[in-house]
Protein backbone atom coordinates (compact mmCIF):
# COMPACT_ATOMS: atom_id res chain seq x y z
CA UNK A 1 0.00 0.00 0.00
CA UNK A 2 1.50 3.48 -0.63
CA UNK A 3 2.12 5.05 2.41
CA UNK A 4 1.02 9.41 2.11
CA UNK A 5 0.38 9.30 6.02
CA UNK A 6 2.32 12.78 6.52
CA UNK A 7 -0.27 14.57 3.98
CA UNK A 8 -3.54 15.02 6.42
CA UNK A 9 -6.68 15.74 4.67
CA UNK A 10 -9.43 17.26 6.24
CA UNK A 11 -13.02 16.00 5.13
CA UNK A 12 -15.66 18.50 6.49
CA UNK A 13 -19.33 16.32 6.10
CA UNK A 14 -16.87 13.02 5.91
CA UNK A 15 -19.96 11.22 7.76
CA UNK A 16 -22.68 11.64 4.73
CA UNK A 17 -22.67 9.82 1.51
CA UNK A 18 -20.19 11.53 -0.70
CA UNK A 19 -17.74 12.27 1.77
CA UNK A 20 -17.93 8.83 3.30
CA UNK A 21 -16.90 6.99 0.01
CA UNK A 22 -13.96 9.72 -0.54
CA UNK A 23 -12.74 8.91 3.18
CA UNK A 24 -12.55 5.64 2.05
CA UNK A 25 -10.55 6.43 -0.93
CA UNK A 26 -8.56 7.85 0.66
CA UNK A 27 -7.19 5.51 3.48
CA UNK A 28 -6.87 3.10 1.08
CA UNK A 29 -3.93 5.70 -0.90
CA UNK A 30 -2.56 5.91 2.87
CA UNK A 31 -3.65 9.26 3.57
CA UNK A 32 -4.13 10.55 7.02
CA UNK A 33 -7.60 11.48 7.38
CA UNK A 34 -9.85 13.71 10.03
CA UNK A 35 -13.77 13.93 9.38
CA UNK A 36 -15.48 16.74 11.02
CA UNK A 37 -19.14 16.54 10.88
CA UNK A 38 -22.72 16.87 13.12
CA UNK A 39 -23.99 14.02 11.88
CA UNK A 40 -27.17 15.96 10.72
CA UNK A 41 -27.73 13.69 8.06
CA UNK A 42 -23.94 11.52 8.20
CA UNK A 43 -23.52 8.36 10.28
CA UNK A 44 -21.04 6.81 12.02
CA UNK A 45 -21.65 4.05 10.94
CA UNK A 46 -20.36 5.19 7.21
CA UNK A 47 -16.85 5.37 8.19
CA UNK A 48 -14.51 2.70 9.38
CA UNK A 49 -12.37 2.50 12.48
CA UNK A 50 -9.16 2.81 11.20
CA UNK A 51 -5.95 3.55 12.91
CA UNK A 52 -5.29 6.49 10.26
CA UNK A 53 -8.75 8.05 10.85
CA UNK A 54 -9.93 10.86 13.09
CA UNK A 55 -13.37 11.79 13.94
CA UNK A 56 -14.28 14.76 15.86
CA UNK A 57 -18.00 16.08 16.07
CA UNK A 58 -18.42 19.67 15.17
CA UNK A 59 -20.34 22.25 13.03
CA UNK A 60 -18.73 24.37 9.96
CA UNK A 61 -20.82 26.56 11.26
CA UNK A 62 -18.77 27.32 14.41
CA UNK A 63 -15.22 29.07 13.72
CA UNK A 64 -13.90 27.33 16.87
CA UNK A 65 -14.73 23.62 15.64
CA UNK A 66 -13.82 24.57 12.01
CA UNK A 67 -10.48 25.99 13.24
CA UNK A 68 -9.29 23.44 15.67
CA UNK A 69 -10.13 21.11 13.07
CA UNK A 70 -8.01 22.40 10.49
CA UNK A 71 -4.75 22.19 12.99
CA UNK A 72 -2.11 20.04 11.24
CA UNK A 73 -4.15 19.78 7.85
CA UNK A 74 -2.45 19.65 4.60
CA UNK A 75 -5.48 19.44 2.30
CA UNK A 76 -9.04 19.92 2.95
CA UNK A 77 -12.30 18.83 0.92
CA UNK A 78 -15.52 20.40 2.25
CA UNK A 79 -18.44 18.61 1.58
CA UNK A 80 -20.90 19.50 4.35
CA UNK A 81 -23.89 21.55 3.72
CA UNK A 82 -27.54 21.74 3.89
CA UNK A 83 -28.36 19.40 1.18
CA UNK A 84 -31.80 19.86 0.61
CA UNK A 85 -32.88 22.17 -2.14
CA UNK A 86 -36.75 22.43 -1.31
CA UNK A 87 -35.61 22.85 2.55
CA UNK A 88 -33.49 25.99 1.36
CA UNK A 89 -36.74 27.14 -0.66
CA UNK A 90 -38.57 27.10 3.03
CA UNK A 91 -35.65 28.51 4.95
CA UNK A 92 -33.27 30.10 3.05
CA UNK A 93 -31.31 31.78 6.35
CA UNK A 94 -30.70 28.98 7.97
CA UNK A 95 -29.64 27.14 4.43
CA UNK A 96 -27.28 29.91 4.22
CA UNK A 97 -25.68 29.74 7.67
CA UNK A 98 -24.52 26.32 6.43
CA UNK A 99 -23.68 27.07 3.25
CA UNK A 100 -22.54 30.21 2.87
CA UNK A 101 -21.15 31.39 6.56
CA UNK A 102 -20.10 27.82 7.07
CA UNK A 103 -18.28 27.43 3.72
CA UNK A 104 -16.88 30.57 4.25
CA UNK A 105 -15.79 29.41 8.08
CA UNK A 106 -13.72 26.45 6.07
CA UNK A 107 -12.26 28.72 3.28
CA UNK A 108 -10.91 31.20 5.77
CA UNK A 109 -9.63 28.61 8.29
CA UNK A 110 -7.96 27.05 5.31
CA UNK A 111 -6.56 29.80 4.37
CA UNK A 112 -5.25 30.93 7.71
CA UNK A 113 -3.93 27.43 7.82
CA UNK A 114 -1.87 27.88 4.26
CA UNK A 115 -3.36 24.18 3.64
CA UNK A 116 -1.79 23.00 -0.05
CA UNK A 117 -5.38 22.94 -1.69
CA UNK A 118 -8.68 23.14 -0.92
CA UNK A 119 -11.52 21.27 -2.70
CA UNK A 120 -15.49 21.98 -2.32
CA UNK A 121 -18.65 20.68 -3.36
CA UNK A 122 -20.22 23.06 -5.73
CA UNK A 123 -23.28 21.80 -7.69
CA UNK A 124 -24.85 21.89 -11.25
CA UNK A 125 -27.81 23.49 -9.44
CA UNK A 126 -25.64 26.87 -10.07
CA UNK A 127 -26.79 26.28 -13.63
CA UNK A 128 -30.25 26.59 -13.18
CA UNK A 129 -32.43 25.83 -16.72
CA UNK A 130 -30.31 25.67 -19.44
CA UNK A 131 -29.86 27.64 -22.30
CA UNK A 132 -28.13 25.13 -24.14
CA UNK A 133 -26.38 21.57 -23.39
CA UNK A 134 -23.99 20.09 -22.45
CA UNK A 135 -23.47 22.70 -19.87
CA UNK A 136 -19.84 23.69 -19.49
CA UNK A 137 -18.23 25.48 -16.90
CA UNK A 138 -18.86 29.03 -18.89
CA UNK A 139 -22.48 28.16 -19.28
CA UNK A 140 -24.73 30.89 -17.73
CA UNK A 141 -25.31 31.12 -14.36
CA UNK A 142 -29.34 30.89 -13.56
CA UNK A 143 -29.82 29.61 -10.94
CA UNK A 144 -33.31 28.28 -9.63
CA UNK A 145 -33.10 28.06 -5.62
CA UNK A 146 -30.92 29.51 -2.60
CA UNK A 147 -29.10 26.04 -2.75
CA UNK A 148 -27.72 26.91 -5.99
CA UNK A 149 -27.00 30.51 -5.54
CA UNK A 150 -25.21 29.47 -2.38
CA UNK A 151 -23.39 27.27 -4.35
CA UNK A 152 -22.48 29.77 -6.74
CA UNK A 153 -21.44 32.29 -3.98
CA UNK A 154 -19.25 29.67 -2.27
CA UNK A 155 -17.28 29.71 -5.80
CA UNK A 156 -17.21 33.81 -6.26
CA UNK A 157 -15.41 33.55 -2.27
CA UNK A 158 -13.51 30.70 -3.20
CA UNK A 159 -11.83 33.19 -6.11
CA UNK A 160 -11.62 35.82 -4.07
CA UNK A 161 -9.62 34.66 -1.29
CA UNK A 162 -7.35 32.65 -3.90
CA UNK A 163 -6.44 36.25 -5.11
CA UNK A 164 -6.41 37.64 -1.29
CA UNK A 165 -4.88 35.17 0.38
CA UNK A 166 -3.24 32.96 -2.49
CA UNK A 167 -5.33 29.92 -1.24
CA UNK A 168 -5.38 27.31 -4.19
CA UNK A 169 -8.72 25.86 -4.38
CA UNK A 170 -10.85 23.90 -6.83
CA UNK A 171 -14.99 24.05 -6.97
CA UNK A 172 -16.30 21.14 -8.12
CA UNK A 173 -19.89 21.28 -9.85
CA UNK A 174 -21.57 17.34 -8.85
CA UNK A 175 -24.81 16.83 -11.04
CA UNK A 176 -26.78 13.67 -10.38
CA UNK A 177 -24.68 11.70 -7.98
CA UNK A 178 -26.07 8.09 -6.58
CA UNK A 179 -24.69 4.92 -5.33
CA UNK A 180 -25.03 3.09 -1.96
CA UNK A 181 -24.94 4.86 1.78
CA UNK A 182 -27.41 7.64 -0.40
CA UNK A 183 -30.64 7.50 2.45
CA UNK A 184 -34.26 6.81 0.23
CA UNK A 185 -35.65 7.53 3.69
CA UNK A 186 -34.68 10.84 3.50
CA UNK A 187 -37.09 13.47 1.89
CA UNK A 188 -33.93 14.96 0.27
CA UNK A 189 -32.76 11.37 -0.98
CA UNK A 190 -32.01 11.32 -5.15
CA UNK A 191 -34.02 10.00 -7.30
CA UNK A 192 -32.49 6.47 -8.16
CA UNK A 193 -32.73 5.59 -4.22
CA UNK A 194 -36.28 6.61 -3.93
CA UNK A 195 -37.03 4.39 -6.93
CA UNK A 196 -35.08 1.45 -5.55
CA UNK A 197 -36.27 1.95 -2.81
CA UNK A 198 -39.90 1.81 -3.94
CA UNK A 199 -39.38 -0.97 -6.16
CA UNK A 200 -37.61 -3.45 -3.76
CA UNK A 201 -40.87 -2.82 -1.16
CA UNK A 202 -42.83 -3.62 -3.97
CA UNK A 203 -44.31 -0.17 -4.72
CA UNK A 204 -44.77 1.73 -7.99
CA UNK A 205 -42.28 4.51 -8.47
CA UNK A 206 -43.65 7.57 -8.67
CA UNK A 207 -42.15 10.60 -11.29
CA UNK A 208 -43.55 13.89 -11.30
CA UNK A 209 -44.49 15.36 -14.28
CA UNK A 210 -44.31 13.31 -18.07
CA UNK A 211 -40.70 11.15 -16.84
CA UNK A 212 -39.27 12.95 -19.95
CA UNK A 213 -37.02 15.06 -17.70
CA UNK A 214 -33.66 13.66 -18.49
CA UNK A 215 -30.50 14.07 -15.95
CA UNK A 216 -26.74 13.38 -15.88
CA UNK A 217 -26.04 10.20 -13.21
CA UNK A 218 -22.53 9.89 -11.75
CA UNK A 219 -21.37 7.30 -9.72
CA UNK A 220 -20.30 8.01 -6.24
CA UNK A 221 -17.22 5.55 -6.96
CA UNK A 222 -16.58 8.16 -9.96
CA UNK A 223 -17.12 11.63 -7.78
CA UNK A 224 -14.84 9.80 -4.75
CA UNK A 225 -12.40 9.85 -7.78
CA UNK A 226 -12.85 13.26 -8.83
CA UNK A 227 -12.71 14.17 -5.23
CA UNK A 228 -8.72 13.01 -4.83
CA UNK A 229 -7.66 14.30 -8.24
CA UNK A 230 -8.92 17.44 -7.38
CA UNK A 231 -7.35 17.62 -4.22
CA UNK A 232 -3.69 16.39 -5.02
CA UNK A 233 -3.71 18.19 -8.68
CA UNK A 234 -2.69 21.78 -8.87
CA UNK A 235 -5.82 23.13 -11.11
CA UNK A 236 -7.60 25.68 -9.52
CA UNK A 237 -10.89 27.04 -10.87
CA UNK A 238 -13.95 25.40 -11.12
CA UNK A 239 -14.78 22.08 -12.39
CA UNK A 240 -17.96 20.07 -14.01
CA UNK A 241 -18.08 16.23 -12.39
CA UNK A 242 -20.29 14.34 -14.53
CA UNK A 243 -20.56 11.72 -17.30
CA UNK A 244 -21.49 13.73 -20.26
CA UNK A 245 -24.51 11.33 -20.97
CA UNK A 246 -28.38 11.73 -19.93
CA UNK A 247 -31.05 9.85 -19.26
CA UNK A 248 -34.27 10.40 -18.79
CA UNK A 249 -36.48 9.42 -15.73
CA UNK A 250 -38.60 6.37 -17.69
CA UNK A 251 -35.35 4.96 -19.42
CA UNK A 252 -34.12 5.20 -15.58
CA UNK A 253 -37.24 3.02 -14.33
CA UNK A 254 -37.14 0.62 -17.11
CA UNK A 255 -33.26 0.01 -16.29
CA UNK A 256 -34.07 -0.48 -12.69
CA UNK A 257 -37.13 -2.93 -13.13
CA UNK A 258 -34.80 -5.16 -15.45
CA UNK A 259 -32.30 -5.31 -12.22
CA UNK A 260 -34.73 -5.52 -9.56
CA UNK A 261 -37.53 -7.73 -11.48
CA UNK A 262 -40.04 -5.72 -11.17
CA UNK A 263 -42.42 -4.06 -13.77
CA UNK A 264 -44.98 -2.14 -11.60
CA UNK A 265 -46.64 0.91 -13.54
CA UNK A 266 -44.80 4.10 -12.90
CA UNK A 267 -47.19 6.55 -10.73
CA UNK A 268 -47.34 9.72 -12.37
CA UNK A 269 -48.12 13.07 -9.57
CA UNK A 270 -48.20 16.37 -11.44
CA UNK A 271 -44.68 18.30 -12.50
CA UNK A 272 -42.91 20.91 -9.92
CA UNK A 273 -42.77 24.18 -11.24
CA UNK A 274 -39.32 24.30 -10.11
CA UNK A 275 -38.01 21.10 -11.74
CA UNK A 276 -35.35 21.72 -14.96
CA UNK A 277 -36.46 19.54 -17.94
CA UNK A 278 -33.10 18.85 -19.08
CA UNK A 279 -29.30 18.36 -17.71
CA UNK A 280 -26.04 16.70 -18.41
CA UNK A 281 -22.61 18.35 -18.24
CA UNK A 282 -19.42 19.23 -20.55
CA UNK A 283 -16.78 16.44 -19.22
CA UNK A 284 -13.60 17.92 -21.45
CA UNK A 285 -12.11 19.91 -18.66
CA UNK A 286 -12.30 17.12 -16.21
CA UNK A 287 -10.57 14.61 -18.53
CA UNK A 288 -8.07 17.82 -19.24
CA UNK A 289 -7.61 19.03 -15.70
CA UNK A 290 -7.76 15.91 -14.01
CA UNK A 291 -7.09 13.12 -16.64
CA UNK A 292 -10.15 11.55 -15.64
CA UNK A 293 -13.47 10.02 -17.20
CA UNK A 294 -16.31 7.91 -15.46
CA UNK A 295 -15.32 4.00 -14.88
CA UNK A 296 -18.65 2.82 -13.81
CA UNK A 297 -21.36 3.17 -16.83
CA UNK A 298 -24.57 3.55 -15.32
CA UNK A 299 -25.52 -0.06 -15.88
CA UNK A 300 -22.61 -1.42 -13.88
CA UNK A 301 -23.51 1.37 -10.58
CA UNK A 302 -27.37 0.76 -10.62
CA UNK A 303 -27.02 -3.19 -11.09
CA UNK A 304 -23.83 -2.96 -8.07
CA UNK A 305 -26.62 -0.21 -6.30
CA UNK A 306 -29.86 -2.75 -6.36
CA UNK A 307 -27.58 -5.87 -5.17
CA UNK A 308 -26.33 -3.62 -2.36
CA UNK A 309 -29.75 -2.71 -1.40
CA UNK A 310 -30.86 -6.36 -1.70
CA UNK A 311 -27.87 -7.50 0.72
CA UNK A 312 -29.04 -4.54 3.65
CA UNK A 313 -32.42 -5.73 3.57
CA UNK A 314 -31.42 -9.72 3.91
CA UNK A 315 -29.01 -8.54 6.90
CA UNK A 316 -31.90 -6.30 8.43
CA UNK A 317 -34.20 -8.91 7.78
CA UNK A 318 -32.46 -11.89 8.37
CA UNK A 319 -34.68 -13.52 5.06
CA UNK A 320 -33.18 -12.70 1.62
CA UNK A 321 -35.10 -11.23 -1.21
CA UNK A 322 -35.48 -13.21 -4.42
CA UNK A 323 -35.75 -11.59 -8.00
CA UNK A 324 -38.89 -10.29 -7.97
CA UNK A 325 -39.61 -9.54 -3.89
N1 LIG B 1 -25.49 14.00 -3.82
C1 LIG B 1 -25.55 14.78 -4.90
O1 LIG B 1 -26.14 14.39 -5.94
C2 LIG B 1 -24.91 16.14 -4.90
C3 LIG B 1 -25.00 16.92 -6.07
C4 LIG B 1 -24.40 18.18 -6.08
C5 LIG B 1 -23.72 18.65 -4.97
N2 LIG B 1 -23.68 17.89 -3.83
C6 LIG B 1 -22.94 18.42 -2.68
O2 LIG B 1 -22.01 17.44 -2.22
C7 LIG B 1 -21.81 17.58 -0.81
C8 LIG B 1 -22.03 16.24 -0.12
O3 LIG B 1 -23.39 15.85 -0.33
P1 LIG B 1 -23.94 14.39 0.01
O4 LIG B 1 -24.84 13.99 -1.11
O5 LIG B 1 -22.84 13.50 0.42
O6 LIG B 1 -24.89 14.73 1.25
P2 LIG B 1 -24.91 14.15 2.74
O7 LIG B 1 -26.11 14.76 3.40
O8 LIG B 1 -24.84 12.66 2.72
O9 LIG B 1 -23.56 14.73 3.35
C9 LIG B 1 -23.46 15.98 3.97
C10 LIG B 1 -22.68 15.77 5.27
O10 LIG B 1 -22.48 17.05 5.89
C11 LIG B 1 -22.82 16.95 7.27
N3 LIG B 1 -23.23 18.31 7.68
C12 LIG B 1 -24.34 18.99 7.30
N4 LIG B 1 -24.35 20.21 7.87
C13 LIG B 1 -23.23 20.31 8.63
C14 LIG B 1 -22.68 21.32 9.46
N5 LIG B 1 -23.32 22.49 9.64
N6 LIG B 1 -21.51 21.09 10.08
C15 LIG B 1 -20.87 19.88 9.93
N7 LIG B 1 -21.35 18.89 9.16
C16 LIG B 1 -22.51 19.10 8.52
C17 LIG B 1 -23.91 15.90 7.33
O11 LIG B 1 -24.06 15.31 8.61
C18 LIG B 1 -23.42 14.91 6.28
O12 LIG B 1 -22.53 13.97 6.83
C19 LIG B 1 -22.76 18.68 -0.36
O13 LIG B 1 -22.04 19.90 -0.30
C20 LIG B 1 -23.79 18.75 -1.47
O14 LIG B 1 -24.38 20.03 -1.56
C21 LIG B 1 -24.24 16.64 -3.78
Amino acid sequence: MMDHNDQCVLVTGGAGFIGSHTVDLLLAYGYSVRVLDNFSTGRRVNLPTHEQLDVVRGDIRSQDDVFSAMQGVTHCLHLAAQVSVPRSVEDPYDSATHNILGALNVMQAAAQAKVTKLVYASSAAVYGAPAQLPLTEASCLQPLSPYGLEKWVDERYATLLNSLHGLPSLGLRYFNVYGPRQDPQSPYAGVVARFIDRLLADQAPIVFGDGQQSRDFIYVGDVARANLAALFSEQCGICNVATGQRINLLELIDLLNQFTGCSLPTQHLPAKAEDIQHSYGDTQRLAEWLSLTPQWTLSEGLSELVQEYRQTIANETGYPLTANA
